[in-house]
């Protein structure tokens, strides 16, 4: 491979929510950087710790037993003080000081525009590493901690499906995902729910009534709806509010699930594309790259430019949509 000698030591953040994973990427980040012989150093709390010269030099040793843990060791934050002048002036008088010569930011599409502003300005290639649970960036098929999110959802609609069984009951389950339904799609399938509410497509509260009720005339005794937090008809409270005011006899209740889908091990495959993606990250940054995300898609790495990543939405599967209602038929 040929190497960008110029690169010496590599700096390490994550930004945004955390997400399941990060760790893992830290770890291949670092591991990596230790391979081709360069200096790794963490950056804390994401750009404010570039802010503030929160910097850490690290070794091998000093991501050993991290892959298995949630969270980020490097903590994360979003920062308001970098998108001003002044806060990406300090940053960057901050990593010369440290004789910082590349970058790699872990975090979601706000991350990657900061990224991509600073990278330009300064002229100090940086690679990023989709880092959210959402999956809503482009130029990957899978954002890391996607996958043990929507396995943390999927658990947790299990457990309301008992209850919910036992009594009767219509359940309505928010889920995460900011503007997007990635999570609610995928968990509507895994846990085979009745219905999905979704930004990306319009769903009437008169459509779900009907469909409630043909699930009731079917002899269906409970039901659960998963709703997109970022959802077209409001979230799960104020949804279930109405279809109460509309069908009476409902015995309804809400789970909002909250930041438990931020939380917990990895999975495996949240380990694996963590550790592939940090590799490719480093080995990007040595081949010269720079202003890049660096993803995987259909099972091969690919690098994308940060200005792409931000300005096209991700492609939506409304395949999923069809799919779910076949099936709670
Ligand atoms: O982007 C990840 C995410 O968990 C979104 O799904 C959610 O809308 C948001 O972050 C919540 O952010 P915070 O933890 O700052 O409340």
């Amino acid at each position: 491979m040929k190497l960008n000698s110029k690169i010496k030591t590599i700096g390490v953040l994550t930004s945004g929510g955390d997400a399941p994973g990060m760790n893992a990427a830290i770890r291949a980040v670092v591991r990596a950087a230790v391979y081709y012989g360069k200096t790794p150093v963490g950056i804390y709390r994401g750009y404010e710790g570039l802010i503030d010269g929160e910097f850490e030099t690290m070794n091998a040793r000093s991501v050993s037993n991290i892959i298995q843990r949630g969270g980020t060791i490097l903590k994360t934050a979003r920062s308001k003080r970098f998108k001003t002048e002044q806060g990406m002036q300090t940053a960057f008088e901050n990593l010369k000081k440290k004789k910082i010569d590349a970058l790699v930011v872990i975090g979601g599409d706000g991350s990657f525009r900061g990224a991509n502003e600073f990278s330009k300005k300064f002229d100090l290639p940086i690679i990023g590493l989709p880092g959210t649970i959402d999956n809503d960036l482009s130029g990957t098929d899978f954002t890391i901690g996607f996958d043990t999110a929507t396995n943390t959802v999927m658990h947790a609609v299990d457990s309301i499906r008992d209850t919910s069984n036992s009594h009767n009951r219509l359940f309505f389950i928010e889920v995460m995902g900011r503007d997007s339904g990635f999570i609610a799609m995928r968990t509507a399938i895994a846990a085979g729910v009745e219905s999905v509410l979704v930004p990306e497509r319009e769903t009437t509260i008169d459509e779900l009534i009907k469909k409630l009720e043909e699930g009731a005339a079917k002899r269906k005794t409970s039901s659960m709806v998963i709703v997109a937090e970022g959802g077209r008809s409001g979230n799960a409270v104020e949804i279930a509010e109405r279809v109460k005011k509309e069908v009476a006899q409902y015995d309804t209740k809400v789970t909002v699930l909250g930041h438990i889908q931020r939380g917990g091990s990895p999975s495996c495959l949240d380990r694996e594309l963590a550790s592939r993606l940090g590799v490719a990250a480093v080995e990007g940054l040595l081949q010269g790259r720079k202003n890049e995300m660096v993803g995987v898609i259909n099972g091969a790495i690919a690098y994308s430019l940060f200005e792409e990543i931000v300005d096209t939405p991700k492609t939506v599967n409304f395949d999923l949509l069809r799919v779910n209602d076949i099936l709670s038929v």
